[in-house]
């Protein structure tokens, strides 16, 4: 045994472990020269044989060596198992993901599509709360206690005697008691009546009400402004007319109907129910006694009020037969608009 063959051997042992390109090769090489029969070790455990001197000078070299060759296995072993941890999990031929984005719900773009054309001739947007007293939602709407017309608003009730507004229309109340006229607001949110959740009724559902109050404001205002309304909303080529309807706040009152966008007129289909036409809206001339009832003279300024339902109006410009879409939060439906 001698000095030279020892170092031999180091250099040999050092130039395979740099060369193993992964774990379980660098595990062979360290087996072949520090395993229980590696040849590193089997020349130190053969040191006892060899002469005093001999073995002193031998063994120093030899220890030295092994503590080298493991530090260098550990060195090595360490940087592949990084290697072989990261490259398995990047695979850079799988095609990229989209970020995802989030979009308006549909009810949302209508309502702020309804808004801005109101917006444009001038209306101003007010809220109102969500949670009413009976006076803002029907009695200062000339709505009585036990008169049936009530039951047209039929609500959910809170326990200290207050409710869940059925319609927007006590903002305009609100708008009225506190600001003199000329008055011109849209007023956009939820409502609540306990109706049962089918294709075209929900217990939550959204209106926007409009009302304009002013000296000398007639029914051709309103019918003007409906007019437009529809031709911004649904086309140049929209047809509008108005019914006689009954609403306890408004005399005379209109609904609003334009022609059916979906079988124009031609046949009669089964969303217009044959009649083609599509009712779109509550309206009228606001009654005396609502004006009386927020100290505005009735005999110096008039006006009108309408009252609009979102959900319907979506449903109409998007050709949706089924309400309860716009709530299921179904992404694949969602994400069309
Ligand atoms: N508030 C009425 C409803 O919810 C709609 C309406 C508003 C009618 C304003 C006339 C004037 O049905």
């Amino acid at each position: 045994m001698e000095i030279k063959e020892i170092e031999e051997l180091g250099k040999k042992a050092k130039e395979e472990i740099l060369a193993s390109q992964n774990l379980k090769d660098l595990e062979a090489v360290r087996l072949k020269y520090l395993g229980r029969k590696g040849s590193l070790t089997t020349i130190l455990r053969g040191l006892v044989n060899q002469p005093e001197d001999e073995r002193r000078v031998l063994g120093r070299l030899a220890n030295t060596l092994r503590d080298e060759l493991t530090a260098l296995v550990d060195e090595r072993k360490g940087l592949l198992a990084e290697k072989e941890e990261v490259q398995p999990e990047i695979d850079i031929t799988l095609p990229g993901r989209k970020p995802w984005m989030g979009k308006i719900h549909p009810i949302s773009q209508v309502m702020k599509e309804i808004c801005e054309i109101f917006i444009g001739m001038g209306f101003k947007e007010e809220v109102g709360p969500e949670i009413e007293t009976e006076w803002y939602n029907f009695d200062a709407l000339n709505i009585p206690k036990d008169h049936p017309s009530r039951d047209m608003f039929s609500s959910f009730y809170l326990e200290d005697g207050s409710l869940l507004r059925s319609h927007t229309s006590p903002v305009q109340v609100r708008v009225m008691e506190r600001q003199k006229p000329p008055i011109r607001i849209i007023a956009p949110g939820r409502v609540f009546r306990p109706d049962d959740f089918d294709a075209t009724h929900s217990p939550v559902f959204h209106q926007v009400e409009g009302l304009y109050i002013d000296e000398g404001v007639t029914f051709a205002d309103l019918k003007g402004t409906m007019r437009e309304f529809c031709r911004r909303m649904f086309g140049e080529g929209i047809a509008m007319r108005f019914l006689p309807s009954y609403f306890p706040f408004t005399e005379p009152s209109a609904e609003v109907a334009i022609s059916c966008v979906i079988c124009q007129q031609e046949k009669g289909c089964s969303t217009c129910k044959g009649t083609g036409w599509l009712e779109i809206l509550g309206s009228g001339m606001v009654h005396p006694q609502v004006l009386r009832n927020c100290k505005i003279d009735p005999e110096r300024y008039s006006g009108y009020a309408f009252g609009l339902g979102v959900e319907r109006i979506a449903m109409i410009k998007y050709r949706i037969d089924d309400l309860r879409l716009f709530y299921e939060n179904d992404i694949r439906f969602l994400e069309q608009f």
